[in-house]
């Protein structure tokens, strides 16, 4: 592993709850709300593709095939979907990918579905014209192993999304407030970056920061999510809703964080 790796895994590391506090938690603080992720999903073809859209389409022919890794409710593949002729969402947990299938279902995408963790589900992967994987980097502690699985399948291009700070860190306050803990800022996108040229990836980045569509249509659901994530208890839900008061925007109907900056990086795998 080299430096910019053994870095990044360890500032992963560096986010581990300490023992004391995951000890009270009532509930684990490691959820992702498939309603998040469908609502991400969903609001996907509702605005004009993003930056990282732009920079999948345009690797991607007409009837292409799309790899969507920790796919969520399909929110990177979906506007992919109407020139895409088959969608295959990657993902450990099965009720995301069921949420998957129905989102492409909706749009009347071929579909396919592998569970599992990436890379080791990578064997289980078809070849395909584009890979994307928006917003699951900052889940892979040997970010250069990933991201080599993800160039093996994709003939043409490999798209990746992230915010530019690890996603947590604006919960920090929120730990100082309710735990007197201190908590980390890195790794960050940049970090990112330099992992996959360590790696020998040939990767450019983007960054933007334009509205990014979704959210809980209970403004109670975010706040109950951001508590579990803090390891509290429900009875402090009213303290959450106040320490939240300044982040929490209401967009469409739906409740979630305002925008911050994310980051498009993309790779073309080496022709052979
Ligand atoms: C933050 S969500 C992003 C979902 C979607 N890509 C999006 O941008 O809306 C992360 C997703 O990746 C999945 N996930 C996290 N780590 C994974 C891994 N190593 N392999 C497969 N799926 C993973 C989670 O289950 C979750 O559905």
């Amino acid at each position: 592993m080299g430096p910019a790796s053994e870095r990044w895994r360890r500032d992963l590391e560096s986010w581990a709850i300490p023992e004391d506090i995951l000890a009270t938690a009532p509930e684990s603080p490691w959820h992702f709300p498939v309603e998040l992720f469908v609502s991400r999903a969903e609001g996907s073809t509702t605005v004009r593709p993003t930056f990282s859209n732009q920079a999948a389409l345009v690797a991607l022919p007409e009837g292409g095939t799309v790899l969507d890794v920790g796919c969520g409710g399909g929110g990177a593949s979906m506007p992919l979907a109407a020139r895409a002729g088959r969608l295959i969402g990657v993902d450990s947990s099965p009720d995301m990918l069921s949420a998957f299938r129905e989102q492409a279902r909706q749009r009347r995408a071929e579909v396919d579905t592998v569970l599992g963790r990436w890379p080791d589900a990578a064997a289980k992967a078809p070849a395909v014209d584009v890979a994307v994987c928006h917003h699951v980097f900052y889940n892979a502690p040997d970010l250069a192993q990933f991201a080599v699985a993800l160039t093996e399948p994709a003939r043409r291009r490999v798209v990746a999304e992230l915010t530019a700070e690890h996603p947590q860190t604006r919960l920090n306050p929120l730990w100082l407030r309710f735990h007197g803990v201190t908590r980390p800022t890195r790794p960050t996108a940049m970090d990112a970056v330099a992992v996959l040229r360590e790696a020998g990836l040939d990767v450019k980045w983007q960054q933007w920061n334009e509205p990014r569509p979704g959210g809980f249509r209970d403004g109670a659901n975010l706040v109950a999510w951001v508590r579990r994530s803090l390891c509290l208890p429900p009875e402090r839900d009213a303290e959450v809703t106040e320490a939240l008061q300044d982040q929490l925007v209401e967009r469409d109907g739906l409740f979630g964080f305002a925008d911050r900056p994310v980051v498009t990086v993309w790779w073309d795998p080496p022709t052979s």
